[in-house]
């Protein structure tokens, strides 16, 4: 049995692929599809662009398939760059050019809070079939602290722990991180679904 994760991110499939380690199924990545176009990331939210995503991958490779959306809502800036977080410097930009952006626009303010919010959505070739979401709420640091993680992890303090999610193991990330607790809530769903097509 195979599940389609539609993604071409590294660091996303690694962490996706470790909260999915207890399931005996075999996990594909848009790296192993060939000729597949990528899907456009046009929707107004993270939830349209989370279910377009998997509903056209799906259709498309036939697999039941897994995509997410991930949004970072910085307070002070009216939840900005929110959906936009992988473009916040510019469409050519880099984790570090959004990073260094965000540090900037921060200067001087006094609210530094910020949330993480991640939607994922589930879908076989007939359509969507469930989505879920998770969120994690900190403060953005005065400089960049830690260096694993990917993104804006070295600039973001998770409430739960005091530190960066740059500071911490993949495993301690993923139990209070976005996509941990979204897919966590969905994963009882997905192995559900999956020994239903076993019988
Ligand atoms: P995506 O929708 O999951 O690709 O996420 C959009 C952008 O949000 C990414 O390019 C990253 O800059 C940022 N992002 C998503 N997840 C994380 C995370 O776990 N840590 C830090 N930044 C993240």
């Amino acid at each position: 049995m195979n599940l389609l994760i539609a993604t071409h991110n590294k660091d996303k499939l690694k962490e996706i692929k470790n909260l999915l380690s207890s399931m005996n199924i075999t996990i594909l990545s848009l790296n192993e599809i060939k000729n597949l176009p990528e899907v456009i990331e046009d929707r107004e939210t993270i939830e349209g662009n989370a279910i377009k995503k998997a509903v056209e991958t799906a259709e498309k490779t036939k697999y039941l398939t897994l995509a997410d959306d991930t949004g970072f809502f910085i307070d002070a800036l009216d939840g900005a760059p929110g959906v936009f977080a992988a473009r916040f410097a510019g469409d050519q930009c880099s984790y570090k050019d959004n990073r260094d952006k965000a540090l900037k626009e921060l200067e001087g303010k006094e609210n530094r809070r910020a949330h993480f919010r991640t939607v994922i959505a589930f879908a076989s070739p007939a359509g969507l079939i469930k989505t879920e979401s998770g969120e994690v709420f900190g403060t953005i640091t005065h400089k960049e602290v830690g260096t694993k993680g990917f993104g804006y992890d070295s600039i973001f303090r998770a409430d739960e722990s005091g530190k960066t999610f740059a500071e911490m193991g993949s495993n301690e990330k993923h139990e209070i991180s976005h996509r941990g607790r979204a897919l966590k809530k969905i994963i009882p769903f997905i192995v559900d679904y999956f020994k239903k097509l076993e019988v």
